[in-house]
């Protein structure tokens, strides 16, 4: 880069000047090129206000312009500007129709985005900004275009030619060619244009729309993972039928398509009608999905499906609104999701996540708020916080409207800009409108960054029978924030009584939303006897940190009598955190540590408790991670939070070894496998205690595990014992197994990534030179983007010792993959640079070393948009 890269500002946005009434797209596909053909059909914007404007496209540079004209006049270089990303004609017409062709590189195009090969089938990725890598165009979300594409190529290789919304015509060329033209009438952005032509087999089935209208809905994918794509589809129509029930919201064209590609750098894409996901988000199947796999294919699915809604239908203004669609798109999959399955669980795993890892985010360099106010490279903010505290923040939105008001709020948005390009702002005024609140303060969420902390103390006095609750808020500084106002803030709480019993609070419920809106504010309940226990930031209400000064034995109370199932769970998470913390601030490698009896006694009463539900009696024993055990301290003891942990997990197994057998056996049904939440959960059970038992390193322990991996009939029994076994001091037996578990499987795509995953996370020594093995194995693809979060991403997020081993091997392998991925694959770089951006977490010996890395990293030659802006932003 000869110009070191500019920030984009949400100040600087400025209406279109033009208008596209219609393009149209013909690419002819070739093994050593493509050649697009467009025709746009181009008019003045009224709305813009400018006297002649010039007409602004964008380009990549790695887009050769072949031929240029205007109303069937050849253009020449006089006629237009070309420089940078941008081509310009000074003054165009007030209508006219401009016709180009480009040449594209798909076979080289490593990136993966823009137009590209994922395996022998071309695909395209043009969020966000991909689409001015095909050709010259406004590729801007605010334009929308009705778009008819033809699509071209050899019919023996590609038999199979797609497109956005209808096919309307096809035919045969000369050379063995053959041609689709698909026509969407729907407008779009051009971030929602998509191309696939391959050799791909399908299922295909239908959904009746409540309105009556058949679709046909049809799953595309290679032939040898035809039989991995029910369960997608099964998830595809309880999506379309969830959304009718629960928004409104119809589908709006003849047929849905969905391909599974191999090459990708996210999890999936919502393009209209024609939906392209990485295999990983798509196939699955017993044998080779693991039950966490098969959940994250009905929410995918789900997800990209909600998009036709938030997202297509009512689209972003710029890129600083994106959180308008994936926020609330998240908040509508996790909905589903628990609708699906169990409610607590899913809400237990989304917090799980925010809480490690979006809370991380907000404390490190590239913090943001949800609707951020400039970038370098908007692919930098497809973050946490954009998608998962987006959805948070549309969640207290509801708990503030009430689930009726909030769906009047959701129609009026829906119908109120249907076809539009619109703002977070434009979101929050139709809640207003519809339901008459007003969401001044509530708008603070939208551009503060950072994770507020609310200090709740209380106070009785038993004479009056008065119960206060002092609520203080504040927020720490993020970059470009030093102070922040206060937060409306919805605390949902409840209050127990000595019995456990809920008490009745003022709205004549027991759980009740306090209004937080001031830095310091007082809620009094009376009518008291006793003191009672307060359950606080019931099914976490806002995405906050909360402190109270809970004793252990008000958190075991709480585990044992708390009617919110989300607090019951978090009050476990508490007393484990605060066990361990207190371990960790004392730990030192010679001295032996003791573990409260209090911890052993709450989990022996969890085991043994009749009638819990067995997937929350597994979260509750699953100890906090260490990624959250990081998040949560100021400075990361990467080697105490080892230790701590295998000691608490090792004391707990040694005391309950008897009970957490039995419960393994009553769990090890011989059944076959369903994905369902009551099999998921007793499947998660068992396997936790396996890995208790397993932390024993018993002769009897690694049987137990072997026999399961042996007589496992689906992946997620097999995958738990492989890791147990593979991660243990048995090093003969992790070998032996290891090989045999590739044997069976190396056919099988994502089941190696999972063997490659277990090696890279392996603790024992020698980590790293695992992994710089692994890579030189044949199973392993630099250029796969699954592949490299396989092994890379996976060592340097779970091999944290090795990781962050003192002689600073770990970072230097980190730098160096990044330096060698900047230009192969920017997007994937920067996002594999996280860990690296937490330096200042860590002690001065590491910080110096991790510092060191960015800075080479920095001085490493041309860095894309992409790494620049983490890199520099992360050595401020
Ligand atoms: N809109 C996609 C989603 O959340 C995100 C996405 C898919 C994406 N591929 C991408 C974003 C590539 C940036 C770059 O569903
Ligand atoms: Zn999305």
């Amino acid at each position: 880069m000869s110009q070191e890269p500019k920030a984009i500002y949400l100040k600087d946005y400025k209406v279109p000047a033009y208008l596209f009434e219609s393009t149209d797209l013909r690419f002819e596909l070739f093994e050593d090129e493509a050649l697009v053909h467009a025709e746009l059909v181009i008019t003045r914007n009224p709305a813009c206000t400018a006297s002649a404007p010039a007409l602004e496209l964008h380009g990549h540079e790695s887009v050769e312009l072949v031929s240029l004209s205007l109303d069937g006049r050849a253009l020449t270089d006089n006629d237009y500007v070309r420089e940078g990303e941008m081509l310009t004609i000074a003054t165009p017409p007030e209508r006219f129709c401009l016709t180009s062709t480009t040449r594209i590189h798909p076979e080289s195009n490593t990136a993966l985005e823009g137009l590209y090969k994922s395996g022998g089938m071309f695909c395209t990725q043009c969020e966000a900004e991909g689409f001015r890598r095909i050709t010259f165009f406004p590729d801007r979300p605010d334009v929308m275009s009705v778009f008819r594409t033809t699509v071209e190529a050899d019919k023996t290789r590609y038999p199979e030619l797609l497109s956005n919304g209808n096919p309307v015509a096809r035919g045969l060329a000369d050379n063995n060619r053959h041609w689709v033209t698909w026509e969407d009438p729907f407008p779009k952005p051009a971030y929602l244009f998509a191309l696939v032509a391959g050799d791909l087999q399908h299922i295909e089935d239908r959904f009746v729309t409540m309105s009556g209208r058949n679709v046909t809905l049809k799953i595309f994918a290679e032939e040898k993972d035809l039989d991995k794509l029910d369960y997608a589809m099964t998830s595809l129509k309880n999506a379309m039928k969830w959304d009718e029930e629960t928004y409104g919201r119809e589908y709006d064209l003849d047929i849905y398509m969905i391909v599974a590609v191999d090459f990708f750098n996210m999890g999936a894409m919502e393009n209209k009608g024609l939906n392209i996901f990485n295999t990983s988000c798509v196939l699955a199947n017993a044998a080779t999905t693991t039950d966490s796999g098969f959940q994250r294919v009905e929410a995918v699915v789900a997800h990209e499906y909600f998009h036709n809604w938030s997202g297509n239908r009512v689209t972003c203004r710029d890129w600083f609104q994106l959180s308008l669609k994936e926020g609330f798109t998240v908040f509508r999959d996790a909905e589903f999701s628990a609708d699906m399955n169990s409610r607590t669980v899913k809400r237990v795993e989304d917090v799980s996540l925010l809480r490690t890892a979006q809370f991380a985010e907000d404390a490190g360099p590239m913090a943001h708020p949800i609707r951020p106010e400039s970038f370098i490279e908007i692919s930098n903010f497809y973050t946490l916080t954009i998608y998962e505290k987006g959805a948070e923040v549309v969640r207290m939105v509801r708990t503030l409207l009430g689930e009726a008001l909030f769906r009047k709020g959701s129609d009026l948005y829906f119908e109120r800009h249907d076809g539009q390009a619109v703002t977070t702002e434009d979101f929050i005024l139709a809640m207003e409108d519809a339901s008459g609140q007003d969401l001044s303060q509530f708008r603070a969420w939208y551009h503060q960054a950072g994770t507020p902390e609310l200090h709740v103390s209380d106070q009785f006095d038993a004479a009056a029978g008065e119960y206060k609750l002092t609520v203080k808020q504040s927020c720490p500084p993020s970059p470009g924030q030093e102070k922040k106002s206060a937060f409306h803030i919805p605390l949902a709480m409840g209050l127990l009584n000595e019995k456990g019993e809920e008490v009745e609070l003022p709205n004549g419920e027991t759980t009740q939303i306090l209004n937080v809106t001031e830095f310091e504010q007082t809620f009094i309940f009376s009518g008291l006897s006793t003191k009672p226990v307060p359950s606080l930031l019931r099914g976490f209400s806002a995405p906050v940190k909360l402190f109270y000064p809970y004793q252990r034995d008000e958190l075991m109370f709480l585990m044992a009598h708390d009617s919110d199932g989300f607090c019951r769970w978090d009050a476990a998470q508490k007393l484990a955190v605060d066990i361990m913390q207190a371990l960790i601030a004392d730990y030192h490698p010679d001295k032996a540590m003791v573990l409260d009896g209090r911890l052993v006694s709450a989990f022996r009463s969890v085991l043994d408790a009749e009638g819990l539900d067995k997937a929350m009696v597994s979260k509750v024993l699953t100890l906090p991670s260490e990624a959250y055990l990081s998040e949560l301290s100021d400075c990361v003891d990467v080697d105490a939070i080892d230790a701590v942990r295998k000691f608490v997990r090792h004391s707990i197994a040694v005391q309950l070894e008897d009970r957490l057998r039995a419960v393994y056996q009553e769990n090890d049904l011989d059944i076959a496998y369903s994905p369902d939440a009551d099999s998921v959960a007793r499947r998660s059970l068992k396997n936790l205690c396996l890995s208790y038992l397993m932390s024993l390193e018993t002769e009897a322990s690694l049987q137990l595990a072997k026999a399961q991996y042996e007589k496992a009939d689906n992946m997620t029994d097999m995958q738990v014992a492989l890791v147990l076994v593979a991660h243990s001091s048995f090093r003969s037996d992790a070998k032996a197994l290891l090989a045999d578990f590739y044997q069976r499987w190396s056919g099988e795509s994502l089941v190696v990534n999972l063997w490659l995953s277990i090696q890279a996370s392996d603790p024992n020594e020698g980590a790293l030179s695992r992994v710089l093995e692994l890579m030189q194995h044949p199973a392993f693809d630099g250029k796969n983007p699954n592949k490299l979060r396989s092994v890379i991403s996976v060592f340097c997020a779970q091999n944290s010792t090795h990781f962050h081993a003192l002689d600073g091997s770990g970072y230097r392998f980190l730098a160096d993959r990044i330096i060698e991925l900047n230009s192969q694959n920017p997007q994937i770089a920067a996002r594999m640079l996280t860990p690296l951006t937490r330096w200042k977490k860590f002690s001065a010996a590491r910080q110096a070393l991790m510092k060191a890395e960015l800075e080479r990293i920095r001085e490493s030659g041309d860095l894309s948009k992409d790494v620049f802006e983490v890199v520099s932003k992360s050595l401020v």
